[in-house]
Order: structure tokens, then C-alpha cells, then sequence
């Protein structure tokens, strides 16, 4: 049973920003970065993956971990909160995704418009003349854990092609993150979906919201940094309650 505040608050929004991060596809089998065990910096060093300088240092290192990453992401399908965003931006005038995360599953699932601020896995280009790479459509084997693999070139300038992911010490995209400040001033709602809420500027953006007059609802099975901002707070996975929100929303209504 949901609060019926809350359901009230979810009906009479006219623009609702849905903001997410790894959790929203950790029912996809895509792991997060934080989470005690199976969480990707608790395995991995990101430090040596994860910055321009990295990079420098190993490209085929860098390029390897995140083509294991993006194997995992094509391999995998959008679930059940994934879809529920969908099936809620059909029972609102306006509705905006803005994600953390680097994979497509929104997408994949229907959602269109997505703001990504952190930038895709599926978008590389050159780490010299920036240009973008188009990858090959054959879905390429998995490479084991931490497998080397050696970065294609840039058909244009012969640089090195990167990852298309924001790393740490990058800037976010401007566009992206223009849009998404601008949204999170001018919605009514903002759901929070499985985000630490621990990576700035990122995280900012339910604060702003709240600033701006916004309800702020977070979807964790958790407790976060945002638990004392966010006015409704739904203890369990994105996956289990979102579709149960959804149809309450629309049955009440
Ligand atoms: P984190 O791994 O920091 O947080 C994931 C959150 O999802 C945690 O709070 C979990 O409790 C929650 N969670 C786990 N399973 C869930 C489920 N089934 N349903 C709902 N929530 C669930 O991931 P992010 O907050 O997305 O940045 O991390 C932010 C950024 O840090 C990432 O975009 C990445 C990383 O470094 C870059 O790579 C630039």
C-alpha cells in the first residue's frame, strides 16, 4: 500500500523528472559501482580505469574493462522499472529520464529523449580529434574479467578511440547537463531511482528540485544521502515497486 499523499502528488504532476542511477538496472544484471560485494569499485580500481590519465597510462587495459562492460549491457534486457517509466510517461503530460548510467536499457525499454550524464557506453570516439566511432554490429565475444584488449583506431586521424563515458576529473556533456538543471527547476516531481547520490554534480539535481518547490521521491532498497531531502522515501527495488506505483497511480486515478 502506498501513501495516499503520495499518490496524490504523483497524479496531479503535470512534468515529472525521473533521475537514475546503477540501481535502476542492477534487476537487469548490469552491476553498480557502490554496493558492498558486487559493486564495480568495490572489485575494481578506479583509479586505474576510470580517468583521462588512466587512459594514458593503459589504454588496453581501459578499453577492455569497458568492452566487457558494454558485452554485459547488449547481452542484457530492460526489467520491469525500466518499462514502468515507460508505461508512467503515458499517464503524464511531460515526463524527463535523466540517467547516470551508461547503458541503453531506458531506451531499449521505450523511453525516448533520455538525458544521459554521464555518457554511453555505445557512443565512443577518438580520445584525439573527439570524432565519433561507429562500433561493428556483430556482438563481439565477451572479454573475460579484466582483459586486455587493445583500442580500434580512429578512421579519420589514426588517435586511439575512448570510451564515451564521463570520467572522473571530465566534465558532464554541456547539453546534457543544461537540460537536466533546467528540468530539475521546472518539474514538479522528481523520482529518485537507485542512486547512491554520492557523485556531484549529479546528485545535486534532486536538491535543486526540492529548492525549487518540487516533491521528491526516492526508490532504494537503501538508505542514502538524499534520505533526509527526499520527501517520500520507498525502501526496496526499483523493479518490485515501480510497477506496483504505476498501476496505483492509475487505478486511484
Ligand atoms: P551506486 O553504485 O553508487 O549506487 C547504486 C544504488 O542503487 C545504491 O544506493 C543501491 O542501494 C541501489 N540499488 C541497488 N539495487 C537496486 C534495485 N534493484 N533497485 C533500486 N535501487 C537499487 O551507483 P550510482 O549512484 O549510479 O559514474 O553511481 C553514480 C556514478 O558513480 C556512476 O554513474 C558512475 C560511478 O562512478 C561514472 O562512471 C562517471
Amino acid at each position: 500500500m502506498f501513501d495516499p499523499e503520495l499518490l496524490t502528488v504523483l497524479r496531479n504532476a503535470r512534468h515529472i523528472a525521473v533521475f537514475t542511477g546503477a540501481g535502476v538496472s542492477a534487476e537487469s544484471g548490469i552491476p553498480t559501482f557502490r554496493d558492498a560485494q558486487t559493486g564495480l569499485w568495490k572489485q575494481f580500481d578506479a583509479t586505474k580505469l576510470a580517468s583521462p590519465s588512466a587512459y594514458r597510462t593503459d589504454k588496453a587495459l581501459v578499453w577492455g574493462w569497458y568492452e566487457w562492460r558494454r558485452m554485459k549491457v547488449l547481452k542484457a534486457e530492460p526489467n520491469p522499472a525500466h518499462l514502468a517509466i515507460v508505461a508512467l510517461a503515458e499517464q503524464v503530460e511531460n515526463l524527463t529520464v535523466i540517467t547516470q548510467n551508461v547503458d541503453d536499457l531506458h531506451e531499449r525499454a521505450g523511453s525516448f529523449g533520455v538525458v544521459h550524464l554521464h555518457g554511453s557506453l555505445h557512443k565512443p570516439r577518438c580520445f584525439a580529434c573527439a570524432r565519433p566511432y561507429t562500433f561493428s554490429s556483430e556482438i563481439p565475444e565477451e572479454p573475460e574479467d579484466g582483459r586486455r584488449l587493445e583500442p580500434p583506431r580512429c578512421v579519420h586521424c589514426d588517435g586511439r578511440i575512448r570510451p564515451g563515458v564521463v570520467w572522473f576529473g571530465e566534465q558532464l556533456p554541456e547539453a546534457d547537463w543544461q537540460r537536466a538543471e533546467i528540468v530539475a527547476h521546472q518539474c514538479e516531481v522528481l523520482i529518485s531511482i537507485g542512486t547512491s547520490s554520492m557523485v556531484w554534480p549529479a546528485a545535486q539535481l534532486p536538491k535543486d528540485a526540492a529548492d525549487s518547490g518540487a516533491k521528491v521521491i526516492q526508490i532504494n532498497p537503501d538508505a542514502t544521502a538524499l534520505d533526509k531531502v527526499a520527501h517520500f522515501n520507498l525502501r526496496g527495488k526499483a523493479g518490485d515497486i515501480l510497477p506496483r506505483l504505476v498501476e496505483a497511480i492509475r487505478t486511484v486515478g
